[in-house]
């Protein structure tokens, strides 16, 4: 039987030492801040802020949600990013995305200071990250990291194969599993063979954005296998293709409508040695890492 790697276990430790960091500021009278900005009525925008903006309140951090109207235009939305740079009561700046289509996300990305980049999208953060200096991460792939190393999985030596290539997981993942000496490649959709690459893996990563992408016989028996994958199931033959004969999920799927299914198929992660699971597994743990982040921040820009 594979092991379970347990999202919300390993999330829930971490939090325990975040807020356990945020109690030893406080004696220093330093509260980390973190700016959160949503805009516009995209469900599952809605829902992730929530839930970021509540983790600051139980971990005992200062938060801010900024709510910009829907028709905010590039140059509002630089001058908010420009106000909440200069705030001393903000240590991190999170600008939920997507964002509306007239609002250039990069531009407006490569705005936010760096220091306060709590997302590690901003190049200069990047490039600190694949120059090996202290840099903020980007939360996803720092959270597959924790994971690994929290449940004693070995990466240096590791062969890992990371598929998908996006510069806000499949890269800094690629380049975080690097620095800790594990042998890396990265695939992504022009790959030949791609199933001749993956079960190559000791340390399985996907991060393609399609359901189920991965199957059993992409997977070398015994490999982790880590599932970045959040997507939405709500048709009938999707359904049944992953999950069919399954009661929990058919449950869910009655109730709801819908269920949520990872880049890996089930079905694969029975060949695995060690899985995490949708839901359930990294996901909780970007939540746990943005908060890491800012207290990081928070650190950093004091120079404590
Ligand atoms: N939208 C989906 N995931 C993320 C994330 O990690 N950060 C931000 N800012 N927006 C997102």
């Amino acid at each position: 039987m594979p092991k379970v790697l347990d999202g919300a276990v390993i999330a829930s430790e971490i939090k325990q030492e975040v807020a356990e960091e945020v109690r030893r500021l406080a004696s220093k009278n330093v509260r980390p801040g973190l700016a959160a900005v949503l805009v516009g009525h995209v469900p599952a925008s809605q829902i992730y802020v929530k839930s970021k903006v509540q983790a600051c309140a139980d971990l005992g951090l200062y938060s801010d949600l900024v709510r910009p109207a829907e028709t905010v235009t590039t140059e509002e939305m630089l001058a908010l990013i420009a106000t909440l740079n200069a705030r001393e009561d903000v240590d991190g700046i999170l600008v939920q995305l997507p964002l509306p289509k007239q609002v250039d996300a990069k531009v407006l990305l490569d705005a936010i200071a760096p220091e306060k980049d709590v997302d590690g999208f901003h190049p200069v953060n990047a490039g600190r990250l694949q120059a090996g200096r202290p840099a903020l991460a980007p939360c996803t792939p720092a959270g597959v990291i924790e994971i690994l190393k929290r449940s004693g999985i070995a990466i240096a030596g590791a062969n890992a194969v990371v598929v998908g290539r996006s510069d806000i997981v499949g890269k800094p993942a690629a380049m975080l599993l690097l620095h800790e000496n594990a042998t890396v490649t990265i695939c992504h959709s022009k790959t030949r063979d791609l199933g001749a690459v993956t079960r190559q893996a000791d340390i399985l990563v996907a991060a393609i954005g399609r359901p189920g992408f991965v199957t059993p016989r992409m997977v070398k028996p015994g490999a982790t296998v880590i599932d970045v994958g959040i997507n939405r199931i709500d048709n009938r033959e999707e359904f049944d293709r992953f999950f069919k004969g399954n009661e929990k999920r058919e449950a869910a799927f009655a109730k709801r409508g819908a269920v949520i299914v990872g880049d890996v198929h089930p079905a694969a992660f029975e060949v695995s040695g060690a899985y995490t699971p949708v839901p359930g597994g990294v996901g909780l743990l970007t939540i746990a890492m943005l908060m890491a982040n800012t207290v990081r921040a928070a650190k950093m820009r004091r120079g404590l």
